[in-house]
């Protein structure tokens, strides 16, 4: 349906070089699917929407969308954004005051050259407002919305052109947070409904995870992992990946030796000896990073049993953070400190000895030189 290549975007300045803001930027998404660029500030995210829109001028590269060029460097092509015909949210989104809900719908249609019927207008437009659940309020002042509904209508909004696809940049930021998670579920259910082919930008990793059938991880202008969520998620290639993608404990070390049979390694560490499950091969010597998500780590207040078959240590409570549905502990282990998410059950607290689990296939090895750093 949309097919990426080699798409690079470069900003000039006034002085010193160009920014690569988009580097050799590849993707596909097959229609109907959910595709979401994420990744910290500046990373070049919405560099990529803006030229799958045609409102940036790629330096190279080649963009298809459903079986057509519509940006290729090679061949000297570039089709104007109006002629593209894809839907675009943007994270500010405008409402024309002193307007209905329906006449804000009606608009895209009104300006077209080719302008419908009235009854077409009305059919189109009352159809995406019952899409989006506006439909009842057609005849209000678009200002007097909440602010997720005027999120909907701005969505109800590109959907009138009927586009092939829809490129929605941080379409919820603006919303408060309560109101962010019900309209991710709105979202996914209207882009379900409507089959729409979907590329969505966002810095926020639960709302790429939540929504997306594939992701693509952006760091520097570049595309550093793609993969389905839970994929990304469980397999982080990178220390970045693995930190941008939820909270993620590191432990680095150096391997030991490999058990072909069991697909495992030993790694020294500074909290003793791991065994590491990986599909990966890695000569004894390497160092590496092991990457252990909080809600791996099993605490308990009694020893767990040894079985040569887990990771078993004892540390120390620093501390404990109550979260309702489980808490938040931190806790020393020797040198180095992680952070484990256990039921509220738990009964030893801050200062207390505690006994920690992790399975070798939840300890993921990644060899990386790249700085880790979070985003904002
Ligand atoms: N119009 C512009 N002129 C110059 N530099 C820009 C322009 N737009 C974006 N940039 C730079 O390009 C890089 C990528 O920006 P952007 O695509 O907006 O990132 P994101 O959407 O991931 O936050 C950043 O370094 C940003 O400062
Ligand atoms: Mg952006």
């Amino acid at each position: 349906m949309l097919s990426v290549r080699a798409l690079c975007t470069e900003y000039q300045t006034q002085k010193g070089p160009p920014v690569k803001a988009a580097q050799d930027v590849s993707f596909d998404v097959p229609k109907g699917k959910f595709f979401t660029l994420l990744g910290p500030s500046g990373c070049g995210k919405t560099t990529t929407l803006r030229s799958i829109a045609g409102l940036e001028r790629p330096s190279s590269g080649e963009i298809e969308a459903n079986q057509k060029i519509v940006y290729s460097s090679g061949k000297n092509l570039f089709v104007p954004p109006n002629k593209r015909n894809f839907g675009m949210v943007f994270q500010s989104y405008a409402i024309w005051p002193h307007m209905t809900v329906f006449s804000n719908a009606a608009f895209p249609l009104e300006v077209r050259k080719n302008k419908p019927s009235k009854q077409q207008i009305r059919d189109k437009v009352m159809s995406v407002l019952a899409a989006v659940q506006l439909d009842h309020l057609a005849e209000r002042d678009a200002t007097r919305l909440s602010g997720g509904q005027q999120q909907r209508l701005a969505l109800a909004r590109a959907l009138v052109m009927e586009p092939e696809i829809l490129l929605l940049d941080e379409p919820l930021s603006n919303l408060d947070a309560k109101l962010r998670e019900a309209m991710r579920f709105e979202l996914k259910r209207i882009q379900r409904e409507n089959g729409l082919t979907t590329i969505y930008v966002t810095h926020d990793q639960g709302e790429a995870l939540a929504l997306s059938h594939e992701i693509a991880v952006m760091s520097e202008g570049r595309i550093v992992q793609i993969g389905a969520p839970r994929d990304i998620y469980n397999h982080p290639k990178t220390k970045f990946v693995a930190d941008f993608i939820g909270t993620t404990n590191f432990l680095d070390g150096s391997v030991r030796a490999y058990d072909q049979e069991a697909a495992r390694f030993r790694i020294d560490t500074p909290v003793g000896d791991m065994l590491v499950q990986s599909d990966t091969r890695f000569e004894a010597g390497t160092r590496v990073s092991i990457a252990i998500r909080p809600e791996d780590i099993e605490l308990s207040d009694r020893d767990f049993p040894v079985d040569g078959n887990s990771n078993i240590y004892k540390g120390k409570i620093d501390t404990t953070v109550f979260l309702g549905d489980f808490v938040d502990v931190q806790v020393r282990l020797g040198n180095a400190m992680v952070q484990a998410r256990s039921h509220p059950s738990l009964r030893a607290g801050e200062g207390d000895t505690i006994n920690l689990r992790v399975k070798p296939e939840k300890c993921i090895a990644i060899v990386d030189e790249s700085p880790t750093r979070k985003a904002a």
